[in-house]
């Protein structure tokens, strides 16, 4: 039997995972530093809190939570995430979902048809622009600048589009500590921005892996509360939120906030694809919020982090070309940096393998054939304070001699 053959027409087009590749490519270089991946540190993982809770689960609610569960999700879990989130939200309005990605998935299968249309930013998070590519939109790009998406950009794409009979179903946005962008949206973009959806009917998907990885500054309302606070006769705003930064990627647990109806929709695909989240990672979730662990965890997270973000802005500081940008983010994992207009980062990935370095060149965060290829993504969540400033002289010395 040669499957190749059979395959759908989608599955033959299927593009791997570039920034896997990417990263696959320099594995076997010895000294290698790599900014390049998007791993939480693991020190971060609370390991002994959740061997504790998982053994206790199982052990006490074994009977229940070892069977099949509820396809919306664990009532105990929406229960102690609509405390956590902290202002009013029925049950109805929350899915508990297998990761963030089935989130996006389950949003994007309820509302796209082929060719219907979803604007992203510009950069935007691969992930999702696969997720957008495998169920046939077209994606178009918006800029986003220091404030986040670029709102003036957004009006005017959305005319063109609609004066060209285009099927707008969605705005996908991450505003705070974007992947790979390292920006958040201002409160009074957001505000703007929920005002102008809700006057020409935009619905948006918020992506929110990091808003509460915050190591300094003031903590921003998310696009959701907002229009939950301030404008309450809409509904336009659904927020998706993965614990795969705070607890542990590995237990693939998430939430998605949205409107009744397409809380229910969304619903029916996680029945039809993956019949529940895991029973028992959703009670241990539950467990970990009651009992009042999360606060501490959050702080003990970004306690942690901040040393490396400050190494990172301390050694770009020192050893970059004047002409190269950087993002300066208060939280999160990532960094964006602009090199002049001429160089491509796509090429210089591979001279920076050579001095033993690695990051990701910046156009696999572009829908094709928008890609801009000066510009390339650092993360500072995974290698070591002394190995930030070493790779970043490595990055640093090769700019300049190029
Ligand atoms: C912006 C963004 N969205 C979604 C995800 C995926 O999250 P999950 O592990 O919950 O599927 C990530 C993970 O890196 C991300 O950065």
């Amino acid at each position: 039997m040669n499957y190749g053959q059979s395959f759908s027409n989608v599955t033959k087009v299927m593009k791997s995972s570039l920034i896997r590749e990417l990263v696959a490519s320099t594995k076997n270089i010895p000294g290698l530093i790599s900014f390049a991946g998007g791993f939480p540190a693991p020190a971060t993982f609370p390991k002994e809190l959740l061997a504790k809770l998982y053994q206790e689960v199982v052990s006490t609610q074994g009977s229940e939570v070892l069977q099949y569960g509820a396809s919306s999700g664990d009532s105990q879990l929406i229960k102690e995430l609509i405390k956590w989130e902290g202002f009013d939200l029925d049950p109805s309005e929350v899915l508990v979902t297998i990761g963030s990605t089935n989130a996006i998935y389950n949003y994007t299968r309820s509302l796209i048809n082929p060719g219907d249309v979803i604007l992203v930013e510009a950069p935007t998070f691969l992930g999702s622009l696969v997720v957008f590519d495998a169920l046939q939109a077209e994606i178009q790009s918006i800029p986003i600048d220091n404030d986040g998406l670029d709102l003036n950009q957004l009006e005017s794409t959305v005319k063109k589009l609609r004066a060209a009979g285009k099927n707008i179903k969605f705005l996908y946005t991450i505003p705070d500590f974007h992947n790979p962008g390292g920006v958040s949206m201002s409160l009074q973009r957001r505000r703007e921005l929920i005002a102008y959806a809700d006057r020409e009917n935009l619905a948006i998907l918020e992506d929110n892996p990091y808003g509460r990885l915050r190591f300094e500054g003031e903590h921003l309302p998310t696009l959701y509360r907002v229009m939950k606070e301030e404008f309450p006769g809409t509904n336009v705003v659904s927020e998706t939120v993965t614990f795969s930064k705070i607890l542990g990627a590995g237990m693939r647990m998430a939430f998605i906030k949205s409107d009744k109806e397409m809380i229910s929709k969304m619903e029916s695909w996680q029945q039809k694809i993956n019949v529940t989240p895991d029973c028992v990672s959703q009670r241990v979730t539950a467990r970990f919020l009651a009992e009042g662990h999360m606060e501490g965890h959050l702080k003990m997270i970004s306690a942690y982090y901040k040393p490396f973000l400050d190494q990172m802005l301390k050694s770009l500081e020192t050893h970059m070309p004047a002409e190269v940008k950087w993002t300066k983010p208060q939280g999160g994992i990532f960094l964006w940096m602009e090199l002049p207009e001429r160089m491509n980062a796509d090429e210089i990935f591979h001279q920076a393998a050579a001095k033993k370095v690695s990051f990701i060149p910046g156009s696999k965060f572009y829908p094709e054939g928008q890609e801009k290829f000066n510009t390339l993504r650092l993360n500072f969540s995974y290698s070591s304070l002394e190995q930030i400033e070493e790779g970043i002289k490595r990055l640093g010395e090769l700019l300049k001699a190029l």
